[in-house]
């Protein structure tokens, strides 16, 4: 691997810092995790709200830190080099990305952000880029990969420190593309910071982390960042969904800057339009697709309107580019997009059953006005929401599925510390105010069963909340649960009754 080897000084006066002590050690890495901290690294020392970096100095001089970055004075007995910042966390994206050679600047990175959507347009502008043969790599909810190379992810983002790190290895790798899911928090937390985005892309904007951004404007102004030039250097182009009001009233923002913005759309005048779209649960979508470069016939394995937007934005992305429209149209048509995100689970009956990702109010309304959208059949629905997180989704949850399903079972999320008949009964209160036509069934595996045996032609079950999830998380264990190989298991159980 390509080691950028820069020496101390170097570093600070890139940064800004303040430097005092010795800076002519060579810093090989940046961390702000004192168990990555080893010789020649360069610990920043951040405060957060939990935990207080600083407590942490003595054990990464131990592990062999050669300086510290820190918002606070150096104390008298400072180890080695310190370097002050205005800003520690900004500091590390900078630093992070210096220090790695700065490898968003050596491929074509893809940022996308959005409530929903993300991690499905992240796969779809892989598999664009696959099909040009860019050797993409990525970053989402679901895995970090490098070409045929997968690892679990940890975070949506990761921290800037991490994310550098991989894209030098993808660009050693041979990678000329790499796309990344830009979540609102990461984005706030400086971890997109001095990223060189080639394509910033907007999918859409929901209330959903208001507990943590407060209001819709500040939620807003986060995404913004990745698009106006606030983190450091503004994106190539903006490819931003102009069916959402959010979207229009960005777009209409960044080109006032001066910027590159190609707009998508299903209902209005766009630069990139889908039109006559139609959705069948078993073939698929297809659509009119109408672009700067040509109009194609596009036809995909992905479910419903909502991807429709997602393959959109990664063929405005790609043709960013440069693919060419007939790549895009060939990779379109085979990627199946992200695990658990409207996933059919494959089988002979004639009845659907779909493992989907939804554990908002808001994403569950989505994907339950899809399914309506595909049959005349029943919508039998099985949910349930994790404990020892946001609870206030528990009660709208709860009246979304009741309203837009015809059978609703309750079960079992991942309920961690809490009581998972209490985290039931708070569901129920808001199924109960839409229907009477539900029952409670706390083991998840049982309400799979149940949802599946009570599927007749034409219903479609919808198992929602856990998606790509391999696991179910009951007080601090982690048990191994699959809701789509439980949903085989149902299946196959009845195809033999
Ligand atoms: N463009 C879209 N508009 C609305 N809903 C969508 C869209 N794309 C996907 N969805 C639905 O939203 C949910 C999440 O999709 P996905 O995982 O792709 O989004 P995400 O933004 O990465 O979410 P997260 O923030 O949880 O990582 C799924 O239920 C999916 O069916
Ligand atoms: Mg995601």
């Amino acid at each position: 691997m390509i080691s950028p080897k820069i020496p101390i000084k170097q570093l600070a006066d890139q940064l800004g810092a303040e430097l005092t002590g010795p800076g002519d050690a060579v810093v090989t890495d940046v961390t702000h995790d004192s168990r990555q901290a080893g010789t020649g690294t360069v610990f920043v020392a951040i405060k957060g709200e939990t935990a207080d970096g600083h407590r942490f100095i003595a054990d990464v001089v131990r592990r062999g830190a050669v300086g510290v970055i820190s918002e606070q004075e150096p104390p008298a007995d400072a180890p080695g080099a310190w370097l002050r910042v205005a800003n520690a966390r900004e500091a590390l994206a900078r630093a992070a990305s210096l220090v790695n050679g700065e490898p968003s600047h050596l491929l074509d990175l893809i940022g996308v952000t959005g409530t929903n959507g993300k991690t499905t347009t992240t796969y779809l502008c892989f598999a664009l880029a696959e099909a040009a043969q860019k050797r993409p790599a990525m970053l989402t909810t679901v895995e970090y990969r490098i070409g045929e190379k997968s690892e679990p992810a940890v975070r949506t983002t990761p921290e800037a420190s991490d994310t550098n790190r991989f894209l030098l290895q993808a660009v050693d790798a041979g990678c000329k593309v790499a796309a990344m899911e830009a979540s609102s928090q990461a984005i706030d937390l400086h971890r997109c910071d001095w990223l060189r985005f080639r394509v910033a892309i907007f999918t859409n904007l929901t209330q959903d982390h208001l507990d943590y951004h407060g209001t819709m404007e500040n939620y807003f102004d986060a995404k913004k960042k990745l698009f106006d030039g606030r983190l450091g250097e503004a994106p190539g182009s903006s490819v931003v969904n102009i069916d959402d009001e959010w979207g229009r009233k960005l777009a209409n923002e960044v080109m006032q800057n001066g910027q590159r913005v190609i707009t998508t759309s299903q209902q209005q005048a766009a630069d990139l339009v889908a039109k006559n779209i139609d959705v069948s649960l078993v073939y698929g979508t297809s659509f009119e697709l109408d672009t700067p470069q040509g109009n194609r016939r596009v036809v995909s394995p992905l479910v419903g309107k909502p991807h429709v937007y997602n393959m959109l934005s990664a063929t405005a992305a790609a043709l960013e580019l440069g693919i060419d429209l007939d790549t895009i149209v060939q990779g379109l048509s085979t990627c199946i997009g992200a695990p658990g995100r409207f996933e059919r689970v494959p089988h002979d009956g004639d009845f659907a059953v779909v493992v989907d990702y939804a554990h908002t109010d808001d994403a569950l309304l989505n994907t339950l006005r899809t399914a309506r959208d595909l049959t005349d059949g029943r919508i039998i629905t099985v949910f349930g929401c994790g404990g020892d997180r946001d609870r206030t989704k528990r009660v709208p949850m709860g009246e979304v599925a009741g309203e837009n399903s015809d059978y609703v079972i309750i079960t079992s999320d991942n309920p961690r510390n809490e009581d998972p008949l209490s985290i039931i009964s708070e569901i129920e209160v808001g199924v109960r105010s839409k229907t009477s036509s539900f029952e409670i069934m706390t083991d998840r595996r049982k309400a799979i069963f149940r949802a599946v045996e009570t599927a007749r032609t034409g219903d479609v079950v919808i198992i929602a909340g856990k998606g790509h999830e391999t696991y179910q998380i009951v007080n601090e264990e982690k048990f191994h649960f699959d809701d789509r190989e439980v949903a085989r298991e149902a299946l196959a159980a009845v195809g033999e009754r």
